[in-house]
């Protein structure tokens, strides 16, 4: 059964619907996206809603012109709020928040912005400056705005899930984040709204990037060297522009020199897959102790 949600545009509409929803002593979550929902976003939408019962799952629609940079897709990125509405109305979300541009920055860029430190530099950061200092600042304004009980983000965005966690922590913010799991295709390709820009040969290259990912894990238990080098052959078979492939710590730090059996590391991938560039990880459990910390970048 599918109802439409309510939809908030401004802060004072928001502001009504979660006053009535607290004087009823209902719990709040945040699902923030940027539309264009996919069934990646759809199982957010379903965490959420098992987070709270029957508490008020609000998914705020808002693509962030601050965590873009030049000459990256702000203008292109798809804007499609009438499906996201059925989406939403679908997952039995109760509340849209779709502001403008003008209404989430009255007074224009912020003055006073989350500086996101040195994670916020390295990985997608290197590629993408400013890019975290606008996903954080963005996410600490709809924390502000909506006061979630639980706010949830996919695990795809892994780096930003981790930055997102510290932001939280360091700055005392007082919600708990969920981190979902990322939905995939049968084929391994992890759901993103960046794929309707792949034409059908690019679609068909961009699968190197889970394929690689899924043979490091596999091979994980034999180390390190051994799950990169699995890992780089997948990504040489396809026509894809890598821009990293690292292994770090659950955190994103360095492993340690030689990490024992059984060590838990992630496994992060960029590519640029014709104009697109796509990003991917997985969890990884270490086997046999190798190297360090393990970056493999384009040469
Ligand atoms: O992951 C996204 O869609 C965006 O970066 C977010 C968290 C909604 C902030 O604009």
């Amino acid at each position: 059964m599918s109802a439409v949600p309510d939809v908030a545009g401004t802060r004072s509409e928001l502001a009504t619907r979660l006053d009535d929803a607290r004087a009823a002593g209902r719990r709040i979550a945040l699902v923030p996206t940027m539309g264009a929902l996919h069934e990646g976003h759809a199982s957010l939408l379903r965490t959420a809603r098992e987070r709270v019962g029957d508490g008020l799952v609000v998914v705020s629609v808002f693509v962030n012109p601050l965590q873009f940079g030049a000459g990256e897709d702000l203008d292109r990125y798809p804007r499609t709020l009438a499906e996201d509405l059925e989406v939403c109305g679908r997952e039995g979300v109760d509340l849209v928040f779709a502001p403008t541009v003008e209404e989430m920055y009255p007074d224009g860029e912020p003055q006073v912005s989350v500086k996101p430190g040195p994670l916020g530099k390295v990985l997608e950061g290197k590629t993408r400056p400013g890019h975290f200092r606008g996903v954080l600042t963005v996410v600490a304004k709809l924390l502000g705005l909506v006061r979630p009980d639980v706010a949830v983000f996919g695990q795809k965005d892994y780096q930003q899930l981790t930055l997102i966690r510290r932001m939280v922590a360091d700055l005392d913010l007082g919600v708990e984040i969920v981190g979902a799991e990322t939905v995939r295709e049968p084929d391994g390709l992890a759901l993103s709204s960046r794929n309707r820009y792949l034409d059908p040969d690019e679609r068909n290259a961009a699968v190197a990037l889970s394929r690689a990912l899924r043979a490091a894990q596999d091979n994980a238990a034999y180390g390190l060297d051994v799950a990169l080098r699995e890992a780089r052959t997948e990504l040489r078979e396809h026509l894809v522009d890598l821009d990293y492939l690292v292994v770090t710590d659950p955190g994103l730090g360095e492993l340690p020199a030689c990490p024992p059996p059984g060590t838990p590391a992630r496994i992060l991938v960029a590519a640029r897959v014709g104009t697109t560039r796509l990003i991917d990880n997985l969890p990884l459990v270490l086997g046999r102790p190798t190297g360090t910390h393990a970056t493999e970048g384009e040469s």
